[in-house]
């Protein structure tokens, strides 16, 4: 019995520092995830880790540039790095590429950071191949926690029964050589055993497991339904930058039921045809792109007739609240003034694919409600409403301005009937 007294104390360091390592890896897999994610959204279509695809194959890129913040500058606006850093290497890449532009990315440096992170140390599920456009996959990507999880137990039970043998022959050793019978329980029985003597260190171990499996569970159900950043591909690679920001062409020129009822609606190939039988050819993709507006349209460029069958292009949806959420663009764009950017990003730069850039929660509707005034001054839709909360208020001679909170932006039935 001695010999095992002191053997207890360092096996369960042993046992307890096997725990806490794992749920370091562990915790890192989920940063891994986080940088694998936006890797996926923004980079995935022209990068592989381990293959050149349009752009070149990024392992190792860290170590292939002179310094990260060169790297990141590159990653935010390869052109303009290239025009003002004079870097040779940047350079002598872009020409390898045949002046390919790598579109200026609309990520922050924390996304860099994660993006990095992942380049760097791909966690082992990604190396199966990544499948891009498959919106089941880029959308929601498989939560591996509980396989931690479930390793990370069978590894901490293979631990236990290896220490467990270990002490089993030190006490046959040490009853060989005082002479003495012993009685050998069964690796179970001795588990329990243990805890029973072991009654805090038992604790800490379980309160470690629970609150590993908890904080597992909250991340894993906060992410549910949430797809900020979600960049589908699409059938056609219709490019806002090009449109709307090279071209000037104003959002509801396409988008023209934003200002008039509750969806924006995504414009039909006829709006696309109003350019593209003049525009025949792209300086991206030539003419396999806009040839695929022709074909939907059922148009024949070569004799400039309509003679085909028309197919309807198949967008992919990006953004799409449930059913039991209402919102409408008319009442935020006409009558809350709200500019487009503040709810979409700065579409006007985002190159193809499109993406979801807010999250859409209904956190995210009621902050801003908290937060946004209601334009009163020059809106005839609110003057009567204006009087009533100016009566409301007049005892208040501070209270100059109204949230859309005051009006009944929180209530519940305003978005949900
Ligand atoms: C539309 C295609 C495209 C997208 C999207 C794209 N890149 Fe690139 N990238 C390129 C091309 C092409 C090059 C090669 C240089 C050139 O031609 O400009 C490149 C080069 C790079 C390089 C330098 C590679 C080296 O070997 O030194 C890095 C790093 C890089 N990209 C990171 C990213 C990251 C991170 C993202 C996502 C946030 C991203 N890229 C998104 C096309 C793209
Ligand atoms: C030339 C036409 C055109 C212009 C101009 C245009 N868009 Fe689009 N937009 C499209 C098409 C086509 C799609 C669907 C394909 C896609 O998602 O990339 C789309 C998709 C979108 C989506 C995502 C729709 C979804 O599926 O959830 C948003 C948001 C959007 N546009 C906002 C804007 C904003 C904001 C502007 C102005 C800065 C703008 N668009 C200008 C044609 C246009
Ligand atoms: C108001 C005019 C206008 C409308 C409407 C328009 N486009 Fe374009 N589109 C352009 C211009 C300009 C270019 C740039 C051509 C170039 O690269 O020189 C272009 C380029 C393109 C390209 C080629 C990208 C490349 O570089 O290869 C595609 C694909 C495209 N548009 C798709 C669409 C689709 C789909 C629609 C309808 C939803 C649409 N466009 C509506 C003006 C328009
Ligand atoms: C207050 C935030 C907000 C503003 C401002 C806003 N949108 Fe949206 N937009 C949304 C939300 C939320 C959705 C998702 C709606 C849904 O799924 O029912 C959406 C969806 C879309 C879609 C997808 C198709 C659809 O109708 O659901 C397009 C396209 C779009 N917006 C374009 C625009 C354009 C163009 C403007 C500016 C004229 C604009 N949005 C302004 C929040 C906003
Ligand atoms: C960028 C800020 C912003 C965001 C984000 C936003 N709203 Fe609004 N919302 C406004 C403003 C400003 C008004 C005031 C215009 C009005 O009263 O019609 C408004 C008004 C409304 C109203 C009418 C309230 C009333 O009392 O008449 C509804 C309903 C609504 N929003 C739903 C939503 C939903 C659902 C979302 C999230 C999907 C959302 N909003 C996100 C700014 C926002
Ligand atoms: C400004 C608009 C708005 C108001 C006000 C609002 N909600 Fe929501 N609510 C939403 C949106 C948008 C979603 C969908 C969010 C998503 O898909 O993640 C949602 C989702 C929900 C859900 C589903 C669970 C979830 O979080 O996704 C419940 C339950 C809910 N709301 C209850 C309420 C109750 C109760 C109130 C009143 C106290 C309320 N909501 C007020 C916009 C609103």
């Amino acid at each position: 019995m001695t010999l095992l007294g002191m053997h207890f104390a360092p096996r369960f360091h042993a046992t307890f520092f096997a725990l806490l390592i794992f749920l370091l890896i562990g915790s890192s897999a989920g940063m891994a995830q986080d940088g694998e994610k936006l890797f996926r959204a923004n980079c995935a279509s022209c990068h592989k880790l381990d293959k050149k695809l349009i752009g070149p194959a990024l392992s190792g890129v860290t170590e292939r540039w002179e310094s990260r913040e060169n790297l990141v500058a590159w990653i935010k606006n390869s052109q303009e790095y290239l025009e003002t850093s004079g870097d040779a290497y940047a350079t002598a890449l872009f020409e390898e590429y045949n002046g390919s532009i790598m579109p200026a990315q609309a990520v922050n440096d924390e996304d860099i950071a994660a993006i990095l992170g992942y380049i760097e140390n791909p966690p082992i599920a990604a190396a199966a191949p990544v499948v891009v456009g498959d919106p089941t996959t880029t959308s929601n990507d498989p939560d591996y926690s509980i396989y931690w999880l479930a390793g990370f137990i069978v590894l901490a039970l293979i631990l236990i029964r290896v220490l467990f043998s270990l002490s089993k022959s030190l006490k046959r050793m040490n009853a060989e050589v005082e002479g003495t019978e012993v009685k050998i329980t069964s690796y179970f029985g001795s588990i329990s055993k243990w805890m029973g003597n072991n009654k805090r260190a038992s604790l800490g171990i379980s309160i470690v497991l629970l609150v590993f499996v908890l904080v597992q569970t909250w991340y894993g159900a906060k992410g549910i339904g949430v797809y900020q950043g979600y960049a589908p591909e699409q059938p056609i690679k219709f490019s806002h930058k090009i449109h709307a920001g090279d071209n000037g062409i104003n959002c509801v020129y396409c988008h023209h039921s934003a200002e008039k009822g509750k969806n924006a609606g995504i414009p039909s190939v006829n709006v696309c045809m109003n350019c593209h039988k003049g525009i025949e050819e792209g300086s991206l993709y030539g003419t396999e792109e806009i040839g695929k507006i022709y074909e939907a349209a059922g148009y024949n460029p070569e004799t400039a007739a309509y003679d085909k069958p028309q197919m309807p292009i198949k967008w992919v949806r990006i953004h799409n609240l449930p059913d039991f959420a209402y919102f409408n663009h008319s009442q935020h764009v006409i009558v809350g003034e709200q500019e487009c950017q503040t709810c979409h990003g700065e579409v006007e730069s985002y190159d193809y694919p499109m993406k979801q850039y807010a999250e859409l929660t209904m956190g995210w509707c009621i902050n801003c409600h908290r937060e946004t005034e209601v334009k009163t001054a020059s809106n005839d839709y609110y003057s009567k409403l204006h009087q009533q909360l100016k009566e409301k208020y007049k005892d208040d001679p501070e209270r100059k301005k109204f949230t859309v909170e005051d009006i009944g932006g929180l209530e519940c039935a305003k978005c949900h009937y």
